[in-house]
C-alpha cells in the first residue's frame, strides 16, 4: 500500500504514519525525520536545511526532490509506504506525480487530516521527543510516566525548536500558503480522503482504517 499524509504541522501525520505501519507493515517515510537526523550527523544536506527549518520555513523543493527519490526509487524501488511530510508544495506533488508514473505506479489512497487551529498548538507546543529513541510524548495527552525521561528508553526528552511558539506560528501560515493547495490538487485525483483529527490517536486511527478498507 503506498500513503501520502497531508495536513498542518501538528495534526498529527507522525503519529497515525506510525500506527498506520504497524498495522499494514509498511515503513513510514517522515522527511521532517529525515531532515532532523541529517542535523544531528552534521552533513551537508542537514546544515543547508537547517537554515530554512529553524526558521519554519521549507526546505527548497530540489533538495527534496533529490532525497524522496532516493528513498523511494533508489536502487529497490519500495513496494509499500506512507509518506510524513512529503509533498508540501505542488511542484513537489507534480514532481512525484511524474516519478509514480515512470514506476508505473499510483498511490492508493491522500489521507488529510484536519484539526482547529487551537488544538493543533496546543498539541506542539505540548510535544515532547526523546533525544536517544526518537519517541514522541505529549505533556498533555501523552505524558512521559517519569518527567522529562522516555518511558522506552529513559533517554532525556526535549522540545524540537520549531515548536516555540512564534516559530509555530510561521510553519501554519507556510503551511497554509504552500501546503493548502494540495488538498484541491488530490481532489481533482479522486485520491483524497479527509479526516477528521480531533479524537485520540486510537480513534482518528479506527477512522482511516475504516475509510482505507471500506
Ligand atoms: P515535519 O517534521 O514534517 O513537521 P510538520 O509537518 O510541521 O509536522 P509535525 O511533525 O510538527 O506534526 P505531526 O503532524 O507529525 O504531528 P505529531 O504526530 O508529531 O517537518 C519539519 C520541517 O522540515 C518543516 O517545517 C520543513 O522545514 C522541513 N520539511 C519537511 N518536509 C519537507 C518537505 N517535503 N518540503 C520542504 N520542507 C520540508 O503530533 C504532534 C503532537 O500531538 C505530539 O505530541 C503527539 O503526541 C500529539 N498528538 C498527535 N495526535 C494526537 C491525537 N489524536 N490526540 C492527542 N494528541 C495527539
Amino acid at each position: 500500500m503506498k500513503l501520502i499524509l497531508l495536513g498542518p504541522p501538528g495534526v498529527g501525520k507522525g503519529t497515525q504514519a506510525q500506527l498506520l505501519s504497524e498495522e499494514y507493515g509498511i515503513p513510514q517515510i517522515s522527511t521532517g525525520d529525515i531532515l532532523r537526523a541529517a542535523i544531528r550527523s552534521g552533513t551537508g544536506l542537514g546544515k543547508r536545511a537547517n537554515e530554512y527549518m529553524s526558521k519554519g520555513e521549507l526546505v527548497p523543493d530540489d533538495i527534496m526532490l533529490g532525497l524522496i527519490r532516493e528513498k523511494l526509487f533508489g536502487e529497490e524501488p519500495l513496494d509499500g509506504f506512507i509518506l510524513d511530510g512529503f509533498p508540501r508544495t505542488l511542484m513537489q506533488a507534480k514532481a512525484l506525480n511524474k516519478m509514480f508514473a515512470e514506476y508505473d505506479q499510483t498511490p492508493d489512497a491522500v489521507l488529510s487530516l484536519e484539526a482547529e487551529e487551537e488544538l493543533i498548538m496546543k498539541r506542539l507546543s505540548s510535544r515532547r521527543i526523546c533525544r536517544n529513541c526518537g519517541a514522541v510524548y505529549n505533556l498533555i495527552t501523552k505524558p512521559p510516566k517519569t518527567e522529562d525521561l522516555c518511558d522506552i528508553c529513559n533517554g532525556p526528552l526535549y522540545q524540537r525548536d520549531d515548536d516555540k511558539i512564534e516559530t509555530i506560528k510561521n510553519r501554519l501560515e507556510v503551511y497554509k500558503k504552500q501546503t493548502e493547495p494540495l488538498i484541491d490538487f488530490y481532489q481533482s485525483t479522486g485520491l483524497l480522503i479527509s479526516v477528521q483529527s480531533s479524537g485520540s490517536p486510537q480513534e482518528v486511527h479506527r477512522i482511516i482504517t475504516t475509510k482505507l478498507e471500506g
